[in-house]
């Protein structure tokens, strides 16, 4: 059943607090509610209240045994025209909860994952974001801990009492309960209030891998302080580590609860990625504190209200930790790679959408990181001062509410004197629009032409122009800027902008920054896309140029078989060389686009990819590379040498990233000597695996993988590294046949969603692997789908977005794709979850 934005409706009823009492059993936990119910005068109606998989034990109203008509949905039940306290007892099995929704089991602890509609699966409830209430929660069960939302109230053996004060939906509802052990600290606030934070773990060695989670956390928590001013509102905040989570962390007011790889960190285990990961899942988690959990979304069409703008959020404090043009740039290829895949293929919508079937499939990449462009497109039209007077204005406004993109706006035009009614477009339309430029020079003027473009995309047949702010430099033929950047902003479908007394014709730098998430389209030189890379004095478009000298490149080579091109090689060069800029953008400018990127490009050039041709251009460029530079990359190497005891600050990190980008190319001419040496000498996990990683891409490194899998046997996050690793690293040809072997390991565990992604993510993510002509890993991945649908739909749903490009391929691969796809759809008892995503990419809804 199709659910849609204009059917929005309040509910009939109020909610004025709620009592909960979980008695904690396997197989047969007991739920037992009382809540205080009023009509909403306003929108009088059905008495409803979600519930899944929950039994009725009994239920009363005003203390009065009532018998409820229950269905698989929920129930209604005839109720007074005035207050009234409704009373339920449930029983629940969270032992046998594989899909990892509702309260459920990890490890031997209890813990729960209710957004976005996972509450009703604990007791039945209007499971809606809008409406909102105040909790007091009761949990018993043997165990020294027993945790849940807001402060704790009174606890005594076997059982514990919270309450949390702030109004909240069910969706931020959580529970904990195990044998953990805590990792305290604690934080003052900015008016002075002292806050006890820890991060639970089990016993064991997690306990040693929580201290860089917690410094983040005290990080964040400062930084929201300092930026946006808003300051922590328990007195304590807690985080658990738990290993089953379908996604990577979870925003519960005060009990955030986190995937074990998203929290746990340590130098021997973690990668310098994965620091920085964490810490900026830890600080997005954080900062939902307001922007989600204080002020909510009214309904689930609205989640990029919440997701957008914590996305963007994080992504500032990530710069503000580092370096923001390596993470404008890291963000531009996540957004570029997925996102725009996304926008390009069958599962397209909107940044907020209009209608769903399974809420879940659309906790997509275009709601959280094109949400997160929006926020900043937004931010560069108004400017940064206005900006955080909205900010100030939407926290004061708002608060308390559970809001909508109407109100969003409204606060930034109210506050600006703006009129977003044409920015809102980017809001409900879909698809990436294409910006084609031409220029011209006369009498020292130049003018910039643009033209907008957004292909149809499913259900939108025709797209309106959007504003698109444009930022644009100037350089002149010698390399000096000769106009600053200014952000010319475009609002037709075809717009001319001028730049007077220009002394001669300039080199224009356009979407300076990744201005806007659009693709440019430009009639280019190389030789002007090296100059470029050599001269712009904007580090991203300096970096893009080279990314985009580098697709042309390889298309030059797939289509012409053309020898790789001496400007980029030499332009490579330059920027090895120059010891001026900052390694981790060097490391960035000097790494190759990724296969399915290069795929991508082909298809919006016409062209149909072949995976395995692109595989092979690929790597005849980074061996091209290598040797065009063979002579300085021991020095560079050398130099991006960190001593002392490792460190994952963002300089240090970027040294190694540096030098384990040379080390690719290095082992490209001495057969893998210099990574087995790295292998064998490391003494952190960052260069452990790029040793490992760099001899296996050379199909070498058995011993080292098999030493890597004794070594870090009983480390569960390591040996998914391991898993994806292998896989990854598989031969074209061999990729299936790895990933089947690797199922068959005794570690291999499906219902682990963090392992099932190791290997099967792995095995979307190896382009040519997944492409083989023969199918084989068509048919792998959709069998496993449709046995993890009965366990795990969400994480399964998710997942078949590895097909999402079938439009893109040949025929013959096209139907393979295809086939896979409909025998998934034609599994028995298939989930809502994975039949909707199904459906959409067979272009059947
Ligand atoms: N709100 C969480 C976050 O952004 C994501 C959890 C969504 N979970 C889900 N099952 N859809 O961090
Ligand atoms: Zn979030």
């Amino acid at each position: 059943e199709t659910i849609y934005l204009k059917d929005y409706r309040p509910f009939a009823y109020i909610v004025d607090d709620v009592h909960l009492t979980f008695k904690l059993a396997d197989t047969a936990t007991r739920v037992i509610s009382r809540i205080s119910f009023r009509p909403n005068t306003d929108f009088p109606g059905e008495f409803f209240l979600h519930g899944q998989d929950v039994k009725l034990i009994s239920a009363k109203i005003d203390g009065v045994a009532v018998s409820p008509n229950v269905t698989p949905d929920g129930l209604t039940c005839d109720v007074p025209d005035a207050p009234f306290v409704w009373e339920a007892e449930v029983e629940i099995s969270p032992s046998t909860n594989t899909a990892l929704e509702g309260l459920y089991m990890s490890g031997g602890m209890y813990c729960t994952q209710c957004e976005a509609e996972g509450f009703r699966k604990i007791t039945f409830y209007p499971d809606r974001p809008d409406v909102m209430s105040v909790f007091t929660v009761r949990v018993e069960g043997d165990y020294p801990v027993l945790l849940s939302n807001g402060n704790p109230v009174a606890s005594g053996e076997g059982w514990a009492e919270w309450h949390d004060p702030w109004p909240k939906p069910a969706y931020l509802f959580a529970l904990v309960a195990g044998n953990l052990v805590a990792h305290p600290s604690s934080f003052t606030t900015m008016s002075g209030k002292d806050v006890d934070l820890n991060i639970y773990v089990r016993p064991g060695p997690d306990e040693d891998k929580c201290a860089f989670g917690m410094e983040a956390l005290k990080r964040s928590m400062k930084w929201d302080e300092d930026v946006y001013g808003r300051e922590y509102d328990l007195d304590i905040f807690n985080i658990v580590a738990v290993d089953d989570f379908n996604m990577g962390a979870m925003e519960n007011k005060g009990l955030n609860i986190f995937n074990s790889s998203c929290v746990l960190a340590s130098p021997e285990t973690s990668t310098d990625a994965n620091f920085e990961r964490i810490e900026a899942i830890i600080a997005h988690e954080y900062f939902h504190n307001w922007t989600g959990n204080r002020i909510t979304c009214r309904d689930w069409f609205q989640l990029c209200l919440k997701e957008g703008l914590t996305v963007f959020r994080d992504q500032q404090y990530t710069g503000d930790q580092g370096s923001h043009a390596v993470k404008r740039i890291e963000d531009a290829i996540t957004l570029r790679s997925r996102q725009f895949r996304e926008d390009g293929g069958p599962l397209a919508h909107p940044v907020r959408p209009e209608s769903f079937i399974e809420i879940n499939n659309f906790y997509t990449i275009t709601v959280y990181e094109k949400g997160a462009e929006l926020i900043g497109m937004l931010k560069r039209l108004v400017g940064d001062a206005e900006y955080y007077k909205a900010l100030d204005l939407y926290f004061t406004r708002h608060d308390g509410d559970a809001a909508t993109i109407e109100d969003w706006l409204q606060v930034f035009e109210d506050s600006t004197g703006r009129d977003l009614t044409q920015f809102k477009r980017w809001y409900s339309q879909a698809g990436t629009p294409h910006v084609t430029v031409t220029d011209d020079f006369k009498d020292g003027t130049y003018t910039i032409n643009l033209k907008q473009e957004t292909s149809p995309t499913p259900g939108q047949d025709s797209k309106q122009a959007q504003v698109i702010p444009i930022a644009v430099g100037l350089l002149s033929q010698n390399g000096d800027e000769v106009s600053p950047t200014r952000v010319l902003e475009m609002t037709e479908d075809s717009q001319s902008f001028t730049f007077e007394g220009l002394a001669a014709k300039p080199v224009p730098s356009i979407l300076r920054d990744f201005s806007a998430p659009v693709i440019l389209q430009r009639e280019q030189s190389n030789t002007e896309r090296a100059f470029l890379m050599a001269h712009d004095t904007d580090p991203f478009n300096k970096w893009d140029a080279g990314q985009t000298l580098a697709k042309n490149v390889l298309i030059q080579m797939i289509t012409q078989d053309a020898a790789p091109d001496g400007a980029f090689l030499d332009g490579i060069a330059a920027i090895l060389r120059d010891d001026t800029l900052d390694p981790a953008f060097r490391a960035l400018a000097v790494s190759l686009p990724s296969e399915d990127d290069m795929a991508q490009s082909l298809h919006g050039a016409g062209t149909t990819p072949d995976p395995l041709a692109i595989h092979h251009a690929v790597e005849a460029l980074r061996v091209a590379m290598a040797q065009h530079v063979q002579d300085i990359l021991p020095r560079i190497q050398a130099g991006m040498t960190v001593s002392g005891p490792y460190s994952p600050d963002a300089k240090s990190a970027g040294k190694r990233s540096l030098g384990n980008t040379v080390l690719g190319l290095l082992s490209r001419l001495d057969g893998g000597a210099a990574a087995a040496k790295q292998y064998d000498e490391a003494d952190n996990m960052t260069m452990q695996l790029a040793g490992l990683a760099a001899l296996l891409k050379l199909g070498k490194g058995s011993a080292e993988s098999q030493a890597f899998r004794t070594q870090w046997r009983d480390d569960r996050l390591v040996m998914d590294k391991w898993f994806g690793l292998t896989v990854s690293m598989a031969a074209p040809e061999n990729a299936a046949r790895t990933a089947m072997q690797l199922t068959q390991e005794p570690d291999f565990d499906m219902k682990n969603p963090n392992r099932f992604r190791a290997v099967f993510g792995a095995l979307a993510g190896n382009s040519a692997g997944f492409h083989d002509a023969s199918g084989a890993s068509y048919t792998l991945l959709g069998n496993w789908l449709a046995k993890l649908d009965a366990i795990n739909p969400q994480t399964t749903a998710r997942m078949t977005a590895a097909f999402e490009t079938w439009p893109r391929y040949d025929a013959d691969r096209q139907s393979k794709m295809r086939g896979a796809l409909e025998t998934l759809g034609a599994t028995a008892g298939l989930s809502r979850d994975t039949g909707e995503m199904v459906g959409r990419m067979l272009g059947n809804q």
